[in-house]
């Protein structure tokens, strides 16, 4: 299995995962051949990339950390609850409360979960599978750092939660394709106020995961909003939340901008732990997710094209790749493995969208 961008789609491709519609049904089965009339759709959902099947990936299988069902069921609680404080009723936590339980005691039996698997998001369900990876990731760092159960779900509910404000801010200014002007900006600061309120109200929730709407946008160096607190002085819940949101953000495609690679992304949240990030809380974050995904093309230095096939847990840069071109582009006959970290002369010097 490899991600491939919709731009790279042909006829006759094999699709390799399900695509759900926003309430739950199937788009399309996995195992489908694409035609030309799917494709279209894709692009018309505002769908940017699918996962596909074909000779040099099929014996790829790529994870999810999470069950389908549960990520699925983890996006639609995040949606229910936006629209019950949308259309002025108090968010029932319950059903909230119980997919967060899932997550956690799914996550809890994975053992040194790495994250492979980008989740596939249309334009419409974006803030529901944005806020259902913030949750995975954060509580996947949470396990980490040695959180017990009770702990993880008072995490886990305020990730999963942390934008239920944004329901209060004009979908005109949230979808907006361009740069934001100063008086936008500051309406949309106000989601983190906003959703606290909300969330305080509810007796279900605790404090701590209250303050996680309030205080994700803080920064470590004191820059951030609304309060502008500073190091510690955040709540740690609210420092890992941070750091899974603008993960998640910038590895995602949106209208207006092309997601970065993994390995980019990473690079710059260690670039910025100590300024916007908690440093210590971003490096137990990383070491559960793949620097170079499975199924990721990449140029090496010897020239050559490969494919990741494998992670090495202890050394998350050295991955064991598949070598598929010879450095003039041509296809190899058969195609050697190499395990990267057993060969420190080779490194990787590109990602490729597709080759
Ligand atoms: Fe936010």
């Amino acid at each position: 299995m490899r991600r491939i961008s919709i731009e790279r789609l042909n006829e006759g491709m094999v699709l390799a995962k399900t695509i759900y519609s926003i309430d739950g049904n199937i788009l399309l089965n996995a195992g489908i051949k694409l035609k030309e009339s799917y494709i279209n759709k894709f692009r018309e959902i505002g769908i940017g990339e699918i996962y596909i099947n074909d000779n040099i990936s099929s014996d790829i299988v790529i994870e999810d950390v999470v069950s389908d069902e549960t990520r699925f069921e983890a996006r639609m609680a995040v949606k229910k609850a936006m629209d019950s404080v949308m259309s002025g009723n108090n968010m029932d936590a319950k059903p909230v409360r119980n997919i967060v339980s899932k997550i956690v005691e799914e996550l809890l039996t994975v053992k040194d979960a790495v994250i492979n698997l980008q989740d596939i998001k249309t334009l419409d369900n974006y803030t529901f599978a944005h806020s259902a990876n913030v949750c995975v990731l954060a509580t996947v760092t949470g396990i980490s750092m040695g959180y017990d159960a009770n702990k993880l779900k008072e995490l886990s509910l305020g990730a999963l939660l942390h934008d239920i404000g944004k329901t209060r801010i004009p979908n005109e200014i949230l979808n907006k394709p361009g740069p934001l002007t100063d008086e936008e900006y500051e309406i949309i600061k106000r989601h983190t106020r906003y959703g606290y309120d909300m969330l305080k109200e509810s007796v279900d929730i605790s404090a701590y995961t209250s303050y996680i709407a309030l205080t994700h946008h803080e920064k470590y160096n004191g820059e951030g909003y609304p309060l502008g607190l500073k190091g510690k002085a955040i709540h740690e819940f609210s420092r890992i939340v941070s750091v899974a949101d603008v993960f998640d953000a910038m590895t995602s495609n949106r209208i207006y901008r092309k997601r970065l690679n993994i390995s980019e992304v990473v690079e710059y949240l260690i670039s910025l732990g100590h300024h916007h990030f908690d440093y210590d809380i971003v490096r137990k974050m990383v070491e559960h997710i793949s620097v170079f995904p499975l199924g990721s093309y990449i140029t090496l230095s010897t020239g050559e094209t490969a494919i990741v096939v494998d992670n090495n847990k202890k050394y998350p840069n050295r991955p064991v790749v598949r070598i598929i071109k010879d450095p003039n582009g041509v296809v190899y006959r058969s195609f050697n493995e190499v395990d990267l970290a057993s060969y420190n002369n080779i490194t990787i010097t590109d990602v490729l969208d597709d080759i």
